[in-house]
């Protein structure tokens, strides 16, 4: 049964989308079999992983995006699967066992005109269409908006854990602290639809910091950062062990040409001497993979990958 995580933090640009494309690679390329669902109507995700040209040709399709099952003909969600979603311009599949539901610009009508059925908020029917999906996988991921609507809503109803991906800086320990309130009012409004067979619900499990610098100390905001989450565990307003990750993302530029090259890290091949940001996104997996010392102890976040 697939561990259900959603990614999210208030504040936008903090690097949700690089993290969970680079870290559902990584997690691929382990061996893990993994479904990244993008519910960000920017659509970021689905641009980066289908490459323009595939995603325009959705965008202007009614169905096979998320938003598809949110429409009167119902479509399920196992039939907007883009199964192992990276190929090269000749159609050869590049990352087996990545899979992904893609979304387009259509998703922020879920926000606006959707019409829920009396009863039926869109995150329990989106709550149904993962149940039939997670069999199938190991790990279903989501990437979600900076902000707790309908369509971040079904991502953290439908999850187990949420991780806050931050940058070491103020805005991002508000962002923190404004999804933590707005979680907590989510959890209430939610809780009457939250059947025995779908488990507790989502507790926040781990911070960590993306996009760092070299050279620049966050000491201060890494130990400001622990000192809100500690408040919030007390409040069990987080899991009773959440974390802040030891794994750092570094900034570095390989990230952002990857997006242009619409691959992920990994298979962008040769990274400039001293750039090996690669190593933190497998970290990062190894850590969400196996919390606790024995991940952190691996000597090779490299083993077995070749670019
Ligand atoms: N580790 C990193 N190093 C350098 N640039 C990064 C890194 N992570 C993210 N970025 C850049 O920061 C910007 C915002 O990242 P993105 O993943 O789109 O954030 P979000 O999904 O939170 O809005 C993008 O231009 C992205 O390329
Ligand atoms: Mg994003």
């Amino acid at each position: 049964m697939a561990r259900k995580i959603s990614f999210i933090n208030y504040k936008g640009g903090v690097g949700k989308t690089s993290v969970i494309v680079n870290l559902a690679s990584c997690l691929a390329h382990r061996g893990h079999r993994v479904l990244l669902i993008d519910l960000d109507a920017q659509s970021n995700a689905s641009i980066w992983l289908m490459r323009l040209e595939r995603w325009n040709a959705l965008n202007s399709q009614s169905e096979g995006s998320v938003f598809s099952i949110f429409e009167p003909a119902t479509v399920h969600m196992c039939d907007c699967v883009q199964k192992d979603v990276l190929e090269d311009r000749n159609g050869t599949k590049l990352l087996p066992g990545l899979d992904m539901v893609p979304t387009t610009f259509r998703l922020i009508d879920l926000e606006h005109d959707y019409q829920p059925p009396a009863g039926s908020p869109a995150f329990l029917t989106f709550r149904d269409q993962i149940a039939e999906l997670e069999k199938d996988y190991d790990y279903i991921l989501f990437d979600c908006p900076p902000n707790v609507l309908r369509a971040a809503q079904c991502g953290l109803f439908s999850s187990d854990e949420i991780y806050i991906p931050s940058n070491p800086d103020a805005l991002s320990l508000i962002g923190f602290t404004l999804f933590v309130e707005k979680l907590g009012q989510f959890q209430e409004l939610s809780a009457s639809f939250r059947r025995a067979d779908m488990g507790r619900p989502a507790e926040i499990q781990g911070i960590f910091f993306n996009s760092v610098k070299a050279n620049v100390d966050i000491e201060v905001p890494k130990m400001r950062m622990q000192f809100r989450l500690n408040q919030f565990r007390t409040q069990k307003k987080t899991g009773a062990s959440a974390k802040i990750f030891n794994t750092v993302i570094r900034d570095a530029v390989i990230v952002r040409r990857a997006v242009t090259l619409g691959l992920p890290v990994l298979l962008v091949g040769q990274q400039p001497a001293g750039e090996s940001v690669i190593e933190d996104y497998f970290s990062l997996a190894d850590e969400l993979i196996a919390p606790g010392p024995a991940a952190r102890t691996n000597p090779s976040p490299l083993a077995g990958f070749h670019s």
